[in-house]
């Protein structure tokens, strides 16, 4: 039996998280904030080491250097906050794996409260380290993302290069029991 009275109206909506990159000049209440931070912080984890720490930046400043870090980031000057992920720099693998699920955790509960998010990648590691000086990271963490959240605008790419939109069918990326064996 579902869990909630209403599955197919919650799958609708979890198909419509998107990447937000535009915002409105708009606070998130800090209750809302709250409820995001105990999302990230059951969020399951490798052997449930819960390898991080999470930033809460609302401080335009460092919004505005965490965006210059790189152009197709640029648009994280005018969220509202940004969470970043703060991992413990210890398993690369399952710390990439656990900071994938908080980020798409912190994406789906930021759309079901109305407002949007997109993470955003501060590059490769030279930027990275520039990323952990704006925010004072100790050098030994790994730390390479923010989730940026706002009162969406719209969830179109507004980038001069916008990454391609849409899915590949089922088709295309399912198999039955067997790679390659066609599902339906
Ligand atoms: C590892 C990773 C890095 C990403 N880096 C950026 C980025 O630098 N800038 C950006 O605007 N979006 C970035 N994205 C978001 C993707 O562009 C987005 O997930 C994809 O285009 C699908 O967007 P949609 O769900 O709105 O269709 C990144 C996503 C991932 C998973």
């Amino acid at each position: 039996m579902a869990r909630i009275s209403n599955p197919n109206e919650v799958l609708e909506q979890l198909n419509k998280v998107r990447q937000v990159r535009q915002y409105e000049d708009k606070p998130i209440s800090p209750d809302v904030v709250a409820q995001l931070l105990e999302i990230a912080r059951w969020t399951g984890s490798s052997r449930n080491t819960q390898p991080w720490h999470f930033i809460v930046i609302d401080d335009k400043e460092k919004l505005k250097a965490i965006s210059e870090l790189r152009t197709p980031i640029n648009w994280v000057a005018e969220a509202s906050i940004a969470i970043a992920i703060v991992l413990d720099g210890e398993k690369e693998n399952s710390e990439a794996y656990d900071e994938g699920r908080v980020t798409e955790r912190l994406m789906i509960a930021s759309h079901l409260l109305g407002l949007g998010a997109g993470t955003a990648w501060y590059g490769d590691e030279p930027l990275q380290e520039k990323g952990k000086e704006i925010l004072g990271i100790p050098k030994e963490r790994t730390a390479r993302s923010v989730v940026a959240i706002g009162h969406r605008i719209s969830a179109k790419d507004p980038r001069p290069n916008p990454a391609a939109s849409g899915r590949n069918p089922i088709s295309e990326i399912v198999s039955h029991n067997e790679f390659g064996k066609s599902w339906k």
